[in-house]
This record gives C-alpha cells, sequence and structure tokens, in this order.
C-alpha cells in the first residue's frame, strides 16, 4: 500500500495535519468520516493511520473537489466511499456509527484559485460562492432577491461589517438599475459598491463581505449546527470528533456545543456530579497553527481545532 506523504505531490498541504492525527489518534481498523473531503489531503492521512482495515467514507459538496480527492485516494480504493452530499446530511449515509468524525470547514484553495466559482474579490467572475452549483441561490441571487434589511442582517452577522446598512444599499440599488443574465452579475458588481461605501478602507472590507456573501449562501452555519446535533447519532461509544474552523462565528459554535456536551449534571442541592458528562474535551483551549505551519501555509493563520471524545458508558 502506497503511505500518502504530510506534503502531498498535487501541492494541497493539510492543514494542522500533525494536531489533528495526534489528538484523534486513528488506529489500524477504524473508521473514518471526513465531512469536508476537500483535495483528500487530510483522508489519506487518515488512511495511512487506519490501514491495515480501516475505511473512510469522504463527503463533499463540490463535485470538482470530489473528483480531485477521488483521483489523490485512487491507492486506498476499496477502503473508501465517497459522497457527493452536504455534511448537514451527515446522519443518513450508511455506513454509521463511526470511530472519527472529521470537518476542516471553509472553502479550498480552488475555490479561491478559479475565478469562475465567485470566490474570490481579487479576480472578475461571476457572483456565485456555492460550493454545490447544482442546489440554493447563489450569491448574485441572493442579493437580487433579497431585501435591503436581510443584505444588512448578513454583512452585520456574518461579515461583522460596519455601515452595513449603507452598503446593503448601495448593492440593493446597483443590481436593480438594469435587469442582466444572472451569469452577467460578476465580482466587480460588488467590489464597486464597496469601494462607492469605503474608499480606501475598501481592501480592509472586502474579504468580510465576500465572508460574509459565502457563509449565507452555502448557509454555512445552519450545516454545522445539524453536524453538531447528529454527532450522538453518528459516533460510536469511544468515537472522536474534530473540527477546524476558520472564523468566530463557527469557532463559538463549536466551543459552546463541545462544552455543553463535555459538562457533568450537578446535583443541585450538594453540588455534586450527579450524571457524569458523557462526553470529554480532547481539546481545553483551541489548537492553532505554529508559527512555522503559518509562515508555509498562510490560511492556516486562522485555524481553530477543537476536539471531543464520547465515552463509553452513555
Ligand atoms: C477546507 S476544505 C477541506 C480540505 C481538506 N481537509 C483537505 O485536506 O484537502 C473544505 C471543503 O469542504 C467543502 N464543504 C464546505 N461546506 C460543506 C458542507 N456543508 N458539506 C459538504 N462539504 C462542504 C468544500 O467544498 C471544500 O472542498
Amino acid at each position: 500500500m502506497q503511505k500518502l506523504a504530510l506534503n502531498p505531490s498535487n501541492g494541497h498541504v493539510p492543514v494542522l495535519a500533525n494536531e489533528v492525527l495526534t489528538i484523534l489518534a486513528p488506529a489500524p481498523g477504524e473508521s473514518v468520516l471526513d465531512c469536508t473531503l476537500g483535495l483528500g489531503g487530510h483522508a489519506g492521512l487518515f488512511l495511512n493511520a487506519v490501514s491495515p482495515g480501516g475505511q473512510l467514507i469522504g463527503l463533499d459538496a463540490d463535485h470538482t473537489n470530489l473528483v480531485a480527492a477521488k483521483k489523490h485516494l485512487h491507492s486506498f480504493e476499496s477502503q473508501i466511499q465517497l459522497h457527493r452530499m452536504n455534511f448537514r446530511n451527515a446522519s443518513s449515509i450508511p455506513g454509521l456509527p463511526i470511530d472519527i468524525v472529521f470537518a476542516d470547514l471553509g472553502l479550498s484553495s480552488p475555490h479561491v484559485d478559479d475565478p469562475e466559482r465567485g470566490f474570490t474579490y481579487r479576480a472578475s467572475g461571476p457572483l456565485d460562492l456555492r460550493y454545490d452549483r447544482s442546489s440554493g441561490q447563489s450569491a448574485a441571487e441572493f442579493i437580487l432577491s433579497s431585501s435591503v434589511e436581510e443584505i444588512t442582517k448578513v454583512l452585520r452577522e456574518f461579515g461583522e461589517i460596519q455601515r452595513s446598512y449603507q452598503l446593503a444599499k448601495g448593492l440593493h440599488i446597483h443590481f436593480h438599475t438594469e435587469a442582466r443574465h444572472l451569469n452577467d452579475w460578476k465580482t466587480d458588481d460588488v467590489v464597486q459598491c464597496v469601494e462607492k461605501v469605503f474608499t480606501y478602507r475598501a481592501p480592509k472590507v472586502l474579504p468580510q463581505v465576500f465572508q460574509a456573501l459565502r457563509i449565507a449562501v452555502n448557509d454555512e452555519l445552519g450545516a454545522l449546527r445539524s453536524l453538531l446535533d447528529a454527532l450522538p447519532a453518528i459516533l460510536k461509544p469511544g468515537g472522536r470528533c474534530g473540527i477546524i474552523s476558520y472564523h468566530s462565528l463557527e469557532d463559538r459554535m463549536v466551543k459552546q456545543h463541545f462544552r455543553s456536551l463535555s459538562t457533568p449534571v450537578l446535583d443541585e442541592r450538594t453540588g455534586q456530579v450527579a450524571t457524569p458528562a458523557p462526553w470529554d474535551l480532547l481539546t481545553r483551549k483551541a489548537v492553532v497553527a505554529s508559527a512555522g505551519e503559518t509562515s508555509l501555509n498562510p490560511r492556516s493563520r486562522s485555524a481553530k481545532f477543537r476536539a471531543i471524545k464520547r465515552l463509553s458508558f452513555d
């Protein structure tokens, strides 16, 4: 069996790879659900560790990434099942429960590198921003079909943008001044509106605006909530779950959910533990990338990894 390297030949380096493997400790014969396969970087490392005898189920909402991951993982063909699927539906896949659930949230480098996907404000492309282009609304459709108040809410909550209302109004007016074919709305249209409102501060605000639109059109927080809620159904007793997030809204959700799962119930009168927590935190604080990793891979700078273990007695 060919072992996949930490620095694979496709040039993609998985974030916090050593930390993920050390903390989740995959062992030969175990089963893994990788909810965000991407280019298959983490998946390959999990497969190295669970071989011989282990299995990996990989999900990705993005068809192109799924094809790339399949190619990268071809030497493990008999041990993998790959599904084009949103991880919000993870509890419906066959082969559960499982030993390890892993998610490395958000977008992957091909999303940013290919302007045709509309994830980047640095190049002109169709204003799309969906991982799964076969379902849901593109960012252009979202702006065209939303009220100023709805756009404001997205910009404020998901981008933490000041002057959200002014920008939402600017976008609403711009997108309603002429009738265009959906694909003719470009990332440039959003860039122009941001520059109008924020002038010289636009370069700082643009990443937040694109983040907000991406979170909205992919319902990223809704998908994460569904995955967290499904953990008891998809993880075996003794199983582990690890999640890498890249912005504070996701990290807060993971932190609070893991904390509530791992908090024992106390007797109101005595303050003693009445029911021990059925889950145990594997990370007290979020694990972040080392200086060495962040200098090699800038995306790892905002990565936060948290993990939890389901105890065997519940
Ligand atoms: C950061 S990349 C994963 C990279 C991967 N760990 C690797 O090492 O190659 C995140 C991937 O998750 C996918 N994704 C994001 N949200 C998703 C969702 N709700 N359901 C399924 N896939 C999703 C994206 O399409 C992207 O390919």
